[in-house]
């Protein structure tokens, strides 16, 4: 599914400091394929300049109210042809002049002009935002559809900390990806097992593995960007888990609490995607105290941790399950047993080289089976691109 590719995105730019900020955020939409066209406003324009907007989204801005191209009206022209409208950052006055229908600058004319999909990122000092009249005017907004990101407590331009900072880019970035994927997965509710668990060994040492959560984390994102509601079951991961509404985390550290929190939510659950590296042994027993090393040799007991995957695999009802798979020999063979074995309806796998080594990258290439063998090569391509590639395949496939 393509989701920013190919979509024209306007970015609205207020007279704030955090504007700059926001040539991150161009930059990032670029990256992801989408056209983009910038409207700063003139106060935006003490802030950054056109010649880095122009830049950054290679396209000419829009800047003046009475702005043309070929004898064409840029605001309406613009309305027309895009997707979706941001505005970072969104000022107390920009929001105020919104709710009340002014078209003073070029970009308020185009948003009166447009009836798409609209998200700001408020961005002021704190007594500003908490302002009766802002929040007067943010209720309107509200109320139109406006969706609102932000904003977050930190450093104020001021030098004051408080609520009012706009949102990370990041997060308003992958707001966007949200607001532009069309929800074909709205009304499941899904579970993804992501990370490694740990495994004690004493009060301080543990037994792990490499997986970063990375993979999982893709998932869980993609899944919520569809629509999905997403009960996310991590060990300790290298990664943040995504704050996003229909994003629930459930943070665990062992096999045993996995299984245990996988159990207690399987029931409401149509999809289960175990992507976890659950740690196939744990230590037979906990000790207390520091293991000392007094001794020049010791051996470890271990006893195996269940198969939470495999346990899925033997309910019924079970739910719509996806396996992954991680083999470092022989794996078409080995990943359509697995397959089989653990009564996956889908299994991806990565075959884990030195020149692949998946663990921790942030690109993947998986080869998909169900119960009858090979059915999907996915290219080496990012996760998140990848974690898209499944869930097309997992929604022909869902019968919900
Ligand atoms: O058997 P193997 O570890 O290769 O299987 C990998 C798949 O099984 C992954 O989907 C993983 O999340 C799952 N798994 C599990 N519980 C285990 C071991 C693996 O759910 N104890």
């Amino acid at each position: 599914m393509k989701q920013a590719a190919a979509k024209h995105i306007t970015i609205g730019i207020g007279g704030g400091i955090s504007a700059y900020r926001t040539l991150e955020l161009i930059r990032l939409l670029k990256k992801s394929g989408a056209s983009v066209t910038v409207a700063p406003t003139k106060a935006a324009l003490h802030f950054v300049t056109e010649l880095s907007l122009e830049t950054l989204s290679q396209s000419a801005c829009l800047c003046h109210p009475l702005q043309t191209n070929n004898g064409q009206i840029s605001h309406i022209e613009e309305a027309y042809r895009t997707d979706l409208i941001v505005i970072a950052p969104a000022t107390c006055d920009l929001i105020a002049k919104m709710a009340h229908g002014f078209a003073d600058e070029i970009l308020l004319q185009t948003l009166l002009s447009f009836q798409g999909p609209v998200l700001i990122a408020p961005a002021m000092e704190t007594h500003m935002w908490q302002h009766p009249a802002t929040q007067a005017n943010i209720e309107i907004l509200r109320n139109r559809g406006i969706q609102i990101i932000g904003p977050d407590s930190g450093d104020l331009a001021s030098g004051r900390q408080g609520l009012g900072r706009m949102a990370s880019v990041d997060a308003i970035f992958e707001h966007i990806l949200a607001m532009l994927t069309p929800k074909d997965l709205a009304g499941i509710q899904a579970l993804v097992t992501a990370g490694p668990t740990i495994e004690s060994l004493d009060p301080i040492r543990f037994l792990s593995n490499h997986s970063s959560g990375k993979m999982g984390v893709a998932l869980a994102k993609a899944l919520a960007q569809r629509g999905a509601m997403v009960h996310l079951v991590h060990g300790p991961m290298s990664v943040t888990p995504p704050r996003l509404a229909n994003i629930r985390t459930y943070p665990i550290r062992s096999a045993n609490d996995m299984l245990g929190q996988v159990l207690e939510l399987v029931d409401h659950v149509q999809l289960a995607i175990c992507c976890a590296a659950v740690a196939d042994y744990r230590p037979t027993q906990v000790v207390q105290e520091k293991i000392k090393k007094s001794q020049e040799n010791t051996t470890l007991a271990l006893v195996k941790n269940p198969d939470i995957l495999r346990t899925l695999g033997q309910l019924s009802p079970k739910p719509f399950l996806v396996g992954f798979a991680a083999e470092t020999s022989d794996l078409e063979k080995n990943a359509w047993q697995k397959c089989l074995e653990k009564s996956c309806d889908l299994l991806c796998a990565n075959l884990i080289t030195k020149a692949n080594p998946v663990f921790g990258a942030d690109e993947n290439q998986i080869l998909v089976f169900d119960q009858n063998g090979l059915i999907l090569h996915i290219e080496n391509q990012s996760k998140d691109r990848v974690a898209h590639l499944i869930l097309d395949t997992v929604r022909q496939r869902l019968v919900f």
